[in-house]
């Protein structure tokens, strides 16, 4: 049986229902690692993400009236990203090859209004996922890797060249340096992000405004005679506070070359008060901020793709 299910109106036994389903996931993808908590399931479902996107829409899978798999939407309202639904399906280890990850998929179109294309960012190499996504038609647009830090001694950052300063906070972003923030994370538009038709580069001060509501987050912001060079972005995990990812890094392309990409990370890494594991992810075609990340401690995890397919051609 497929039906919608409204996370803000959910049974109590039905969120728990479905975070058992993420969690089997979680555990399954990094094995040893302990399930995640009931907390950060109920934190991810309830906001926005960190591009925008509204939270997730459900249609679930039962049996005897237990959650044994999800589809979940996610749609943005800013226009560059429209046409755009970033959809996740998760099936319990038990109940898979029975096409319910297939039923989910389907049931999907119900949740949208108007979305023309249908990407998924967490298909991991090797896994099952990958057969069912080419069997369902999806093509593969890009391929990323996510890595992990465990946090020691903060690595030298080593001497700014002349003519740049740093500015960095914790929280809103100061008046006077919002709009070169907004400036700095827009130019990540340039960045390898394969053929995906998600647009990253769409933030506004409202936008940002309305983030800062909802996350903690870290910056710091590059400088060059006034104007923005460069900027880092980590976030703080809201239900497990000593796990933080770190999200957004651009230089901007003049001043690209010159060892600031490092720079800024590393001088990040001096900022997370009370942070003992950052996790990241970055195109597996990146290989410059690959290796900045490797030099400041990172190691490879895993490599995961991101799929494309046309709602229209997932249609029954
Ligand atoms: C990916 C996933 C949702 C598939 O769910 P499912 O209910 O097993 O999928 P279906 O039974 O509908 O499979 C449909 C087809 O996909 C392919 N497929 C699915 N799993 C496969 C596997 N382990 N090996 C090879 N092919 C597989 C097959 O072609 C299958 O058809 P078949 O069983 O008739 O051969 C499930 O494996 C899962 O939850 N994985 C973890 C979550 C995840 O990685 N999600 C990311 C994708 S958004």
């Amino acid at each position: 049986m497929i039906e919608e299910l409204d996370f803000a109106q959910a049974s109590e036994d039905d969120r728990r229902g479905l975070h058992e389903v993420v969690a089997a996931w979680a555990v399954e993808s990094s094995p040893g690692r302990e399930k995640p908590p009931y907390a950060a399931s109920v934190a991810r479902w309830e906001k926005r993400d960190e591009l925008g996107f509204e939270p997730p829409r459900f249609v679930v899978a039962r049996d005897g009236g237990k959650i044994t798999g999800y589809a979940q939407v996610q749609v943005s309202e800013a226009e560059a990203n429209a046409h755009l639904a970033i959809v996740t399906v998760v099936v319990l280890p038990e109940h898979r090859r029975r096409g319910i990850g297939t039923a989910l998929l389907h049931a999907v179109p119900s949740l949208l209004n108007g979305q023309t294309v249908i990407e998924s960012w967490s298909v991991v190499k090797g896994s099952a996922s990958e057969p069912f996504a080419a069997a369902r038609g999806f093509r593969v647009i890009t391929s990323m890797t996510r890595q992990r830090l465990d946090v020691g001694e903060p690595p030298e950052a080593g001497e700014l060249p002349p003519g740049y300063e740093l500015v960095n906070w914790f929280g809103a972003a100061p008046e006077e340096f919002v709009e070169a923030y907004v400036q700095g994370l827009n130019a990540i538009a340039d960045a390898p992000f394969g053929e995906t038709s998600l647009d990253h580069a769409h933030n506004t001060v409202e936008s940002i405004r309305q983030g800062e509501a909802v996350s903690d987050r870290w910056v710091v912001l590059l400088l060059h005679k006034g104007e923005v060079a460069g900027v880092t972005v980590v976030e703080r995990n809201s239900a497990v506070p000593t796990v933080a990812e770190q999200l957004h890094t651009v230089v901007l392309p003049a001043h690209r070359g010159k060892g600031l990409g490092r720079l800024i990370k590393a001088r990040m890494l001096h900022d997370l008060t009370g942070v003992e594991r950052v996790f990241t992810r970055t195109s597996s075609d990146n290989e410059h901020m690959l290796r900045v990340n490797r030099s400041l401690g990172y190691i490879d995890l895993y490599t995961y793709m991101a799929v494309q397919a046309k709602t229209a051609d997932l249609q029954p």
